[in-house]
This record gives structure tokens, sequence and C-alpha cells, in this order.
């Protein structure tokens, strides 16, 4: 009994976690939020894994508190008639010694089938009354939008890679990243790049190391286990162009409350420089 109980969570476990981290890695989400989501439903998981494993175990001693507790719980949820009452809700036909009891429909499913109806309206409200989400066919021209950008930013140059990648420091390029950077980054790396959960980018310090190559190759692929997303899907190679060299902008410009220093110290060899020319 034991294993079995054993290999049973464990394979809930690692479901759940699998589960998880593919959906990650697809939609590049925040590994984090995920993750405490997952504890979430493990433990809920869990527990009821823990009460029916208890209602199990001798259900019909009733003198302990919980076991009482947990009896009139499954009572409330299930609205079950106890077999020594089943004479006052039987039916009466009889098809060949088949007889009916009118039982009534269990509260859990009528639970379900309430909060099914409320979801749908609120669903309904957010979606198709306030328009307040982006419908599926929404999300798919937006999708596309983003795609052909891509393509027409692939063929109106070469291709901008982690290799490739140089800091552009033209006006129109640092003020498109500070736009990025506000929409998309401030609520992690600060509104002036001075850190808050993600760190401090006025510095010399990088964890990663510093220069647009390796700060391209970041956000591109994200630290995921740290909470670092991956750009790659949301951002256009030029994009993640423009915002990384505004990110470099900011180094010396000391903002209000800097987070402490990260990382290494970073110091731009000759040998880069010379590759970016
Ligand atoms: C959900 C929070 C979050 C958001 C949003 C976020 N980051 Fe980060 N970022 C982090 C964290 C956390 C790290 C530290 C990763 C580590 O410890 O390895 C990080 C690290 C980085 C690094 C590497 C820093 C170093 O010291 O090496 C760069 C570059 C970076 N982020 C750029 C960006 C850009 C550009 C955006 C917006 C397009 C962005 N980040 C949005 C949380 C975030």
């Amino acid at each position: 009994m034991n294993n079995i109980f054993k290999n049973l969570v464990l394979t809930v476990f690692g479901f759940i976690f699998s589960a998880g981290t593919a959906l990650a890695e697809e939609t590049g989400a925040n590994l984090v939020s995920l993750f405490e989501i997952e504890v979430i439903i493990l433990a809920i998981v869990l527990i009821m894994v823990f009460l029916v494993f208890l209602l199990w175990h001798d259900a019909a001693d009733e003198s302990s508190a919980l076991k009482r507790f947990i009896a009139v719980f499954m009572h409330k949820l299930t609205g079950s008639t106890p077999i020594e009452k089943e004479d006052s809700i039987i039916l009466d036909h009889n098809y060949d010694g088949i007889k009916e009891l009118d039982n009534s429909l269990p509260p859990w499913w009528l639970y379900l089938f309430y909060a099914t109806i409320v979801f749908g309206f609120v669903y309904m409200l957010h979606y198709h009354v306030f328009n307040s989400g982006p419908s599926s066919a929404q999300e798919y021209v937006q999708e596309v939008e983003f795609a052909q950008a891509q393509l027409a930013a692939n063929a109106s140059g070469p291709a901008i890679t982690e290799e490739t990648v140089t800091a552009l420091t033209d006006a129109g390029a640092l003020s498109s990243g500070k736009d990025i950077f506000i929409k998309n980054c401030a609520a992690c790396h600060g509104q002036k790049g001075e850190g808050l959960v993600g760190p401090n980018m006025t510095d010399d310090f990088w964890i990663h190391g510093g220069g647009i190559k390796n700060v391209y190759k970041i956000i591109k692929n994200g630290v995921i286990e740290k909470g670092m997303i991956s750009w790659k899907s949301q951002l256009s190679p030029a994009q993640m162009q423009d915002v990384g060299s505004y990110i470099l902008s900011l180094k010396g410009t000391n903002p209000p409350n800097p987070k402490a220093p990260q990382g290494d110290k970073y110091v731009e060899s000759d040998s880069v420089k010379t590759n970016q020319i």
C-alpha cells in the first residue's frame, strides 16, 4: 500500500512540474509564478489525497472529531441518503426486480455547474461585451502582424543575431529602446534601470557579462530559472537590439535607489570592440 501511495504522489508531482516547465518554455512565461501555482495545485491535490485516505481508512469508526467532520463534509458534498433510509426515496415502479431510487443531484456537481455558469457569464462579459481581452481571432492577427514585422526586418538588412548585433547610439534607436524598456522591463529592472527584482543596469557589474552581445543573448534567451524571461517570441531582433543598446546607454547614470551590484565588473575588451566594427 505504501508503495502505491508513494508512486501516486511522485507521479502527480512529476506530471505537474514537467507540464509547468514545458509551458514556461513555450510561452516564455515567468517560471517563478508558474512555480507558485504548481505548489498551490500540489498542496490541494495532497490535501484531497489525504482526506480520501482518512475516509477510506476506518470510515466506520466515528470516534474522532476529525473523522466526524469529514463524514459531515462528505455528506454535504454528496447529499447521499444513508442506506437505512432508502425506503423513503424509493420510486414505486419495479422492473423485473430492479428498483429505482429518487436521489437528488449531488451538491458537489450542482456547485460545479453553478460555477461554470458564473464563469461563462464573466467570460462572455470580458471577451464579448466589454472586449477587454483579445479574442482568439485578434490574437491570431497580432501574431501574424508580429511575424510579418519580423520578416520585413530580416529582409531589410543582415539578420541580427547575438553574433552580429552591434550597440546602436543614434537617438531614434535609443528612444525606441527606452519605450520598449518602460513597457516590458521596468517592472523588474526599475523605471530608470536602477534594479528591482532584476539587476541594476546602470553599474559596471554584470551577472552574465556586459557588452551588447551578452546583453542581447540574455534578452533573447532569458535566464528562465532566475525569473528573467525569454523575449524572442515577443520582441523582434531589431527591438531587442534597441532595448539592449538603451540598457548599455544607462551606464553611469546613477539613478536614485540603486540595487547593489551583482556579478562581475565588466570591461569591454578591444577584441570585442574590433569585432563590432
Ligand atoms: C519578471 C521580471 C523581469 C522582467 C520583466 C525582465 N527582466 Fe531582465 N532580469 C530579471 C532577473 C531576475 C534577472 C537576473 C537573472 C540572473 O540572476 O541570472 C534579469 C537579468 C537581465 C539581464 C542580465 C543582467 C546581468 O547582470 O547580466 C539583462 C540584460 C536583462 N535582464 C534585460 C531585460 C530586458 C531588456 C527586459 C525587457 C525586455 C527584461 N530584462 C525584463 C528579471 C526580469
